[in-house]
């Protein structure tokens, strides 16, 4: 079995085994079963298809309250560190299916001070202003005002602060330490942090007064918060928030996890086509060494970084990306005009989200939770 892996809200890496962490941290698989029960509310999204959201922690609970008539209401979030690239894109592409298939209120959190607390080179106004500039790219992604709220956590803190305090306090230093691995020499803001993150978990009893069942569409790395979250909220009287997650983005080195830190292998939302076709040109395949070896013994989609984009977040058809699978692996498709179909792709995706991102500008307020409230 391969150990060598690390899973965490602050440090991914190794090749993770996604069906071990599910032991490890205790979640359920999305079953055959559970896949029939979603698919009687709407046409299934093809990253439920393909196991891209692939765990849960008490859906079948919140969907039965769901079909006798109580909503909930969906919670996500984004610690804004820098630019937005395609991974942080692809949680919130599925929160948007979720919002339409249920019709329930979403709230979105900007943990501003999770990041300037975590991050030893960003000031608090570098966090603030990345906040504002990710909300763009949520916005653009199509929300409808009226159902969805962006909460910026140094905005709206005196309506997070009441929730987080009432979590913190039933939450001990040796619990943080267990589960978050912390040690003397993690600031004090870092430890209360996670108290900050379930917050919105409640946020329907501070601002209605009401304890609605939540659900957290999320990477799978942000499980140990909510573990926390699960643990105390039967305390303070609420119900205990639902999960559903996913895998990380794949990065392109071959990576799991497309990350910020390495601009030349990430995507960003405001790339230019220029610049999408270099990073994709660069890119980690499954292909041969030569292209007679390629054509001779074909390549191996499952470790290409290339296939992985088509598979997480382009290729809808499933039939297509099948097909473009046996083409690799017959030799019949080479690297390089996989690549540009890839490229081809993102690029026509981008120049449609660059746009409505320029529009979401003048958005911005309708998103907005007043900072007073
Ligand atoms: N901690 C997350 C990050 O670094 C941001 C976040 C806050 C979040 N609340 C969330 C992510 C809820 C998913 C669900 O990106």
């Amino acid at each position: 079995m391969n150990d060598d892996f690390k899973v965490t809200p602050w440090e991914v890496t190794g090749e993770i085994d996604y069906d071990q962490l599910i032991t490890r941290f205790g979640t359920k698989k999305i079953d055959r079963e559970m896949l029939d029960r979603l698919s009687g509310y709407g046409e299934l999204h093809p990253m439920l298809r393909r196991s891209v959201v692939y765990s849960q922690r008490d859906l079948g609970w919140l969907l039965d309250l769901y079909d006798k008539g109580q909503k909930f209401f969906l919670y996500t979030g984004r610690g804004p560190s820098g630019g937005t690239h395609l991974g942080h894109l692809m949680p919130w592409i599925f929160t948007k299916y979720l919002q339409d298939l249920f019709h329930v209120n979403l709230y979105f959190q900007m943990t501003d001070d999770e990041k300037y607390l975590f991050n030893e080179n960003l000031s608090l106004d570098d966090t603030r202003r990345a906040a504002y500039d990710n909300a763009l790219d949520f916005i653009a992604l199509g929300f409808d005002p009226e159902k969805t709220k962006i909460v910026i956590d140094t905005e709206q803190i005196k309506l997070l602060y009441p929730l987080a305090l009432k979590v913190a306090k039933r939450v001990t230093f040796s619990t943080a330490k267990a589960v978050f691995g912390f040690d003397n020499s993690n600031n004090i803001g870092s430890i209360f942090y996670t108290s900050m993150q379930a917050a919105p978990c409640f946020i329907e009893d501070a601002l209605y007064g009401k304890n609605t069942p939540c659900l957290i569409p999320c990477g799978i790395d942000q499980d140990a918060h909510f573990r926390v979250a699960r643990d105390v909220a039967p305390l303070l009287g609420y119900h205990k928030p639902a999960l559903i997650h996913n895998k990380m983005f794949p990065g392109l080195t071959g990576n799991d996890k497309m990350s910020s830190s390495q601009p030349l292998t990430t995507i960003f939302t405001t790339d230019k086509p220029r610049e999408v076709k270099k990073k994709i040109g660069n890119a980690f395949t499954g292909g041969q060494a030569s292209v007679d070896e390629q054509r001779k013994l074909g390549g191996r989609p499952e470790v290409c970084s290339v296939f992985k984009y088509q598979y997480f977040l382009f290729e809808k058809d499933d039939r297509a990306l099948d097909d473009l699978s046996e083409r690799c692996r017959k030799g019949e498709i080479l690297c390089g005009e996989c690549k540009q179909l890839l490229t081809q792709r993102i690029n026509e995706f981008l120049e449609e989200h660059q746009r409505k991102r320029e529009e979401a500008k003048e958005r911005l307020h309708e998103f907005m939770l007043p900072p007073t409230c």
